[in-house]
């Protein structure tokens, strides 16, 4: 139905390209099964939301008037959903040498210090969405610093340009530089304040956020279990599993736990709507217990590797029914692109013997992704009723793309030198709630 404002002119909008729209989760059925792709395709749009998609003889017949934005032969997809970052880690994306614990106490925690300064925040704020905007993702789930004003920056650069963004305030009151500590009251507090701001306002979405085990007391874990506890409709984000080192810490930190996994869940920190970053070195157990609380677990392959933290079991955990989502985990991650993301996984997977097909990267970091932060209706999707993020992707970028893009029989075999080859490039157009940016 097309909807006209108080004029009698519609709002809606067509885009012309190849589409691609999953209808299943290519872990589930055969990847060719879960995916609709028109060559010649088109997006209607209208008030910031896909009100239809199908081939665009037939759209352009159904809306005769509506303009047209014809992006050629690129491929329009929905935007990049970004599952786990750390957007006040910007500045430090690829700093050398050092292993989780070292690199936190190096690089991190000094950088997230200087965030106690409101500009400093909103500068790194805008240049987080400018970078990540220009990759192609229209959604991230970011872990902010311990200082409310942290999120604030993020909420309103994220507001301002119409996103759908997720984001809390980092809690540490343990094994943190005293600057950025804070209490288990004070992390409460905090949490609720901001929380009861910023959930909900317009496309905004809070997360509880206890950094991981080793950085809060069980006091703290406890508190921020009571407050998900009262609101059982804001994700919440934590770490788990992700270095040997880091899950010896936490077997003499909370000797009482069976596994990494129980400290969690022994403080309410363990169900549907919690978003596990990593969860590499999960022992039968954990994995058992994750599955039956529902939780998501997050892939982040760029930073596995570049901080040599392990190899993510994508097939077993998928295999298993896991709720799994894709994430760059900026600036652990060594990319801001979505795109270099499903590369890292490709090659990960690989060394475990597994060929993750092109339509399981596409989905994982989109519509997957989109299930695993619970906004699989909402966002992710190229399908009627989904809000309108959505990105044009050239499929000949570069010239070492390119060539290799011709000589491709399928779609699939047309995107996958892009995804292991493409950056910010090859992102020709991105729309976020249904406008261009
Ligand atoms: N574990 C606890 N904090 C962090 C972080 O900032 N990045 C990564 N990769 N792992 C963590
Ligand atoms: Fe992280």
């Amino acid at each position: 139905m097309v909807r006209h404002d108080q004029h009698g002119t519609s709002n809606l909008h067509l885009l012309l390209g190849q589409t691609l729209t999953f209808t299943g989760d290519p872990f589930h059925t055969g990847p060719q099964d879960a995916v609709r792709h028109e060559t010649q395709g088109a997006v209607a749009i209208d008030e910031g939301r896909i009100v239809a998609v199908g081939p665009a003889d037939n759209l352009k017949t159904t809306y005769p008037d509506a303009p047209l934005t014809d992006h050629g032969e690129a491929l329009l997809s929905p935007g990049f959903v970004d599952a786990h970052a750390h957007y006040p880690q910007t500045a430090i994306i690829a700093s050398w040498g050092k292993r989780l614990i070292d690199w936190l106490g190096h690089y991190t925690f000094p950088e997230e210090a200087r965030f106690a300064d409101p500009a400093h925040a909103g500068t790194i704020a805008r240049r987080y969405f400018d970078l990540t905007l220009a990759a192609g993702t229209t959604t991230a789930v970011s872990f902010a610093t311990i200082h409310p004003e942290s999120v604030d920056a993020y909420f309103n650069e994220a507001r301002a340009r119409g996103l759908r963004a997720l984001a809390g305030k980092t809690c540490m009151d343990q094994n943190a530089p005293h600057a950025l500590s804070d209490t288990a009251a004070s992390a409460y507090d905090d949490s609720k304040r901001l929380l009861e701001k910023w959930h909900g306002i317009d496309r905004l979405g809070y997360v509880i956020t206890p950094r991981f085990a080793p950085t809060s007391s069980r006091e703290q874990l406890e508190a921020l279990g009571a407050l998900w506890a009262e609101h059982p409709e804001v994700l919440m984000q934590t770490h788990l599993s992700e270095q040997h080192e880091e899950i010896a810490w936490v077997a003499e930190l909370f000797p009482e736990a069976r596994d990494y996994t129980d400290v969690y869940d022994r403080f309410g920190l363990l169900g549907e709507g919690a978003l596990m970053g990593h969860a590499i070195h999960l022992s039968p157990r954990e994995r058992d217990r994750l599955k039956e609380a529902g939780a998501s677990l997050v892939h982040c392959p760029t930073s596995n590797t570049f901080i040599g933290s392990g190899l993510f079991d994508m097939e077993g955990l998928a295999k298993a029914g896991h709720r799994i989502g894709l994430a760059t985990d900026i600036g652990g991650g060594s990319s801001f692109s979505m795109l270099r993301t499903m590369a890292a996984a490709y090659e990960v997977a690989q060394l475990r013997g597994m060929a993750l097909h092109p339509a399981q990267l596409w989905w994982l970091a989109t519509a997957g992704s989109a299930r695993a932060l619970r906004l699989g209706q909402t966002i992710g999707t190229l399908a009627p009723g989904y809000e309108a993020d959505i990105i044009a992707v050239d499929l000949a970028s570069t010239p070492a793309i390119a060539q290799r893009s011709a000589r491709a029989e399928t779609l699939w075999e047309a995107l996958f030198p892009t995804i292991m080859m493409g950056d910010d490039r090859a992102i020709a157009a991105v729309y976020v709630g249904g406008n261009r940016v």
